[in-house]
């Protein structure tokens, strides 16, 4: 990590002073990195961990990542990231973007090190990120069932990506065709199940545990997993909760009432049982595995996600 740390240094540098500052503004605020990790764990199953491509294909995630941060934080008008003041905050929507794009082109310039395979599958993954993101903005269709629709758009929005870190991991790392699907498949139900987590921890959290302002997904009007559960409880208890999810969010006392309803409600605990459900099945993915130290972090991955606080 201490290697693509460096790494990382020095791919968000442009010829532009400016860029520079913009581009390496989220780097340093500071994140968990969870992406590259997971490449560097999955990379532990097989003979080249150590190999140069790890770090690279590390790199890219990260970036990959950050990039759709600053894209993330202009579409849902988030003042707080990483404990540090958003780009669009400090610089504008326009900046936000493009920095965004510019760190998303250097992803790519350094995917293109990896191969042509590793081109398309980063290709790929951004198409799903994008499209999860696009269709976090529309309601379900009629006939659709909102959960289904979230659960969808979660997948496309973070499993997407984390199912590609443990991909890359797996195959730079020189594991085999079986371990790298296997690893694949564990890496998009970690990601959606990273992702639920997030949603209940912008309920629950406070900003010093998160870095992000609470609530922000309630005042965007993103209904996410507590709050789809506890509106298919249908109970009559709900009537005042259910009118304020209705109405404006952005209204702040209506906003502090609904995420005090919300912590109280039954949904969070019900939320975070589904949040663990999904890390077992998630382990139950690594048969291929063979048993052992890397095999028992990769579980121990899968539990921290349902377990974070932060
Ligand atoms: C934030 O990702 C966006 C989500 C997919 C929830 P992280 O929680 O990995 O953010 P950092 O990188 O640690 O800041
Ligand atoms: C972030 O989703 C997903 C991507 C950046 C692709 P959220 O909007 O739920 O994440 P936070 O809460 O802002 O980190
Ligand atoms: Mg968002
Ligand atoms: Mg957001």
């Amino acid at each position: 990590m201490a290697a693509v740390e460096v790494a990382l240094a020095g791919h968000v540098r442009s010829r532009a002073g400016f860029v520079t500052e913009a581009a390496s503004h989220l780097m340093e605020a500071g994140g968990k990195r969870f992406r590259p990790l997971l490449v560097l764990l999955a990379a532990e199953t097989g003979d080249r961990p150590d190999s140069d491509d790890v770090v690279t294909a590390a790199c890219v995630v990260e970036l990959t990542h950050l990039a759709s941060l600053y894209h993330d934080d202009v579409m849902d008008e988030a003042d707080l990231r990483r404990g540090a003041e958003t780009a669009h905050a400090r610089w504008g929507n326009l900046v936000a973007i493009l920095t965004g794009d510019f760190l998303f082109s250097k992803s790519s310039e350094l995917t293109a090190e990896l191969g042509a395979d590793a081109v398309r599958i980063q290709a790929q993954t951004f198409t799903r990120l994008v499209e999860g993101q696009i269709l976090e903005t529309v309601a379900p269709g009629p006939d659709e069932d909102p959960l289904a629709h979230y659960l969808d758009v979660v997948a496309g929005k973070t499993g997407s990506l984390i199912a590609t870190s443990a991909r890359y991991g797996a195959r730079f790392g020189g594991a085999s065709r079986e371990v790298e699907e296997a690893l694949t498949a564990y890496g998009e139900i970690v990601g959606s199940a990273f992702q639920l987590s997030d949603d209940i921890l912008d309920i629950a959290s406070e900003s010093d545990e998160s870095g992000k302002t609470p609530g922000t997904d309630l005042r965007e009007g993103v209904p996410t997993l507590p709050v789809l559960m506890a509106r298919a409880a249908a109970d009559p208890a709900d009537a005042r909760l259910v009118e304020l999810l209705d109405g404006d969010l952005a209204d702040d006392s209506r906003h502090a009432e609904a995420l005090d309803l919300l912590r109280k409600h039954p949904a969070m605990e019900q939320a975070r049982a589904y949040v663990v459900a999904r890390a077992q099945e998630a382990k139950d993915q690594l048969a291929a595995v063979p048993p052992g130290p890397v095999r028992d972090a990769l579980e121990a991955f899968a539990d921290v996600v349902a377990s974070r606080t932060a």
